[in-house]
């Protein structure tokens, strides 16, 4: 057949959500399986999420507002920062998609760290940018001052992910702060702070405080994970505002939808218990480390909503001989998996599956 798409994304692997209950249920049999794979927060939507939602549902046949005023506002409000220098997209990760595209011509590089996001790789090569992956330190973490010195007269962007998905490992106030110092003040730094809310060391800092008056900066955010929208897809970035500008005119119009415009909004009035519910899985995230660990796995210290097991080779394996018991974790091969902080009873659950697999 004639090639009507492009060659290179032959090579290109596809973006692999984590399994869900219904692939277990209809793959194996298995009817109620416990999910642990995707960085979702176990607790249902915030209160009042599901009523704004449901009210927006009555204008759905509306456009909803582009310019998302009220949210901006709202979050400026909340994090108190300019409006003008927010943007808010379909999930953070079409707003790293958005700046790749507002930094890059084909050609032009995209630095990150190795293991990282998966989404930065698919994202960097589909915009017909070259990724430049530095590779994690022998502790699972960014190594910036490799990063330091990968950058290129080429290098457009910089992703730095703190704390890391799928590691859970974490840069410190001094090293950022050295690294962004260090950095060509004309090549734009993304600090992609997902898991933000679950931090819990003093020194991790948070950079929006304490970064978000650089220009060459930008800070992603998201509310898929501790704010509990990952349905709704919304996400949002705070940058110098030409830089905010220009990742509005590449996002594609109105895809921060009503729905989540409005459950959005709902749940950053809910702050309070976001952070009980975050309080829980904080507390869960020691008690399941220490759980692995005593089964002989070397777990590194995390500050997310996840913990990562370096078990190499037998990662797939791992995967596989826990969903056959219920258990859905997600296994990156030949390096390690994931396994998201859930309610305490599916932890105790998937400790138990954990020693069994191992
Ligand atoms: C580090 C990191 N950044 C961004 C995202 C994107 O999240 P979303 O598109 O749901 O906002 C994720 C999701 O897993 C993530 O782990």
């Amino acid at each position: 057949m004639t090639r009507l798409t492009r060659e290179d994304l032959e090579a290109l692997p596809n973006y692999v959500p984590g399994r869900s209950p219904a692939d277990l249920a209809r793959e194996l049999g298995i009817p109620e399986a416990i999910k642990l794979a995707s960085n979702e927060v176990p607790y249902g939507p915030l209160p009042g999420v599901v009523e704004a939602v449901t009210e927006a549902a009555t204008q759905s046949h509306r456009y909803p507002d582009m310019g998302v005023l009220e949210l901006r506002a709202k979050f400026a409000e909340v994090y108190g920062v300019d409006p003008a220098s927010v943007a808010t997209g379909c999930g953070s990760v079409a707003l790293a998609e958005h700046l790749v595209k507002a930094t890059c011509l084909p050609g032009d590089e995209v630095l990150y760290s190795w293991r990282s996001f998966e989404a930065y790789p698919i994202i960097a090569a589909t915009a017909g940018a070259t990724s430049v992956k530095v590779p994690n330190t022998p502790d699972h973490g960014h190594d910036l001052d490799a990063m330091l010195k990968a950058i290129t007269p080429k290098t457009r962007i910089v992703f730095v992910c703190n704390p890391n998905n799928p590691t859970g490992t974490f840069l410190r106030r001094a090293e950022l702060t050295a690294f962004l110092d260090a950095a060509p003040k004309d090549v734009l730094i993304v600090l992609d702070e997902a898991y933000r809310e679950f931090v819990t060391d003093p020194e991790v800092p948070d950079a929006l405080e304490a970064f978000g008056d650089r220009p060459n900066v930008v800070v992603l955010r998201t509310l898929s994970k501790a704010w509990g929208l990952a349905g709704l897809r919304i996400g949002w970035l705070h940058g110098a505002p030409e830089v905010a500008n220009a990742v509005r005119k590449c996002v594609t119009p109105f895809s921060t939808s009503a729905a989540a415009q409005a459950g959005a909004l709902a749940a950053l009035s809910a702050k309070d218990e976001m952070q009980r519910r975050v309080d829980l899985v904080v507390a869960e995230r020691g008690r399941v480390t220490e759980g692995l660990r005593a089964l002989g796995v070397d777990v590194p210290d995390s500050q997310a909503n996840f913990v990562w097991l370096p078990l190499g080779d037998k990662s797939l394996a791992f995967a596989q001989a826990c969903e056959q018991r219920g258990v859905i974790v997600r296994p990156f091969q030949g390096d390690g998996v994931r396994i998201t902080i859930g309610t305490p009873a599916e932890n105790d659950a998937m400790l138990k599956v954990a020693e069994a697999a191992l």
